[in-house]
């Protein structure tokens, strides 16, 4: 690499560390526009986890954005960045061993399948969490639709800056249709039906 790096081994490899806690490490990597509820059904998935008695972990965005990624704002380069960087910290827990539930808008597709390439397509699981533009804003839950279509935010996803729906994604939840309950009924299907989890 020219940078004097040299990637270094551990003595205990990942897949030790998956063994001891009896489960395959997972990203479940849920999109969708701000208010679709992905941190609603990220919460319900996790505590769904761990009822099953499942390692897990939740990297919500706005948490991040207070913390790891709080030098980022909403341009489409930040946001690659924010993305890149959940990418590779997702990778260090499945490294860890660990079910990873992430729950960013992650709005273009080619950082979805940036995140998929870093993580590995075996361990990336894609869950589209949509509802319709009209409804997210009804809900909106921290005000910042309102603010977005007087100006006060700019690059606001879904208003002046796009959201790429997944043509394909693994898991499709409608937040408008079903309830929670059902929806995470959805993805424990999903993973027993290739005994993932
Ligand atoms: S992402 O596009 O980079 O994936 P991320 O999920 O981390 O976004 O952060 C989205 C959260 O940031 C939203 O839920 C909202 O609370 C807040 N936010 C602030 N400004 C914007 C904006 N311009 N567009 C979207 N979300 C914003």
């Amino acid at each position: 690499m020219g940078n004097n790096l040299v990637f270094q081994v551990s003595s205990v490899s990942s897949d030790t560390r998956a063994k001891i806690k009896g489960q395959k490490p997972l990203v479940l990597w849920l999109t969708g526009l701000s208010g679709a509820g992905k941190t609603t059904v990220a919460n319900a998935i996790e505590v769904a986890l761990v009822e099953r008695g499942h390692h897990t972990f939740l990297i919500d965005g706005d948490n991040v954005r207070l913390g790891l990624c709080r030098d980022l704002a909403f341009s489409d380069a930040d946001r690659e960045e924010n993305i890149r960087r959940v990418a590779e910290v997702s990778r260090l827990f499945v490294d860890a061993g660990l079910i990873v539930i992430t729950s960013f808008i992650s709005p273009f597709e080619r950082d979805r399948t940036l995140a998929r390439d870093v993580i590995g397509a075996d361990a990336f699981i894609e869950i589209f969490i949509d509802a319709p533009l009209s409804e997210c804003e009804r809900r909106d839950p921290k005000g910042l639709y309102v603010k977005a279509r007087k100006g006060l935010i700019k690059k606001f996803t879904g208003i002046d800056s796009v959201y790429e729906a997944p043509r394909a994604p693994d898991i499709h939840l409608n937040t408008l249709e079903h309830d929670v309950s059902t929806l995470v009924s959805r993805v424990l299907a999903y993973l027993d039906e290739r005994e993932l989890a």
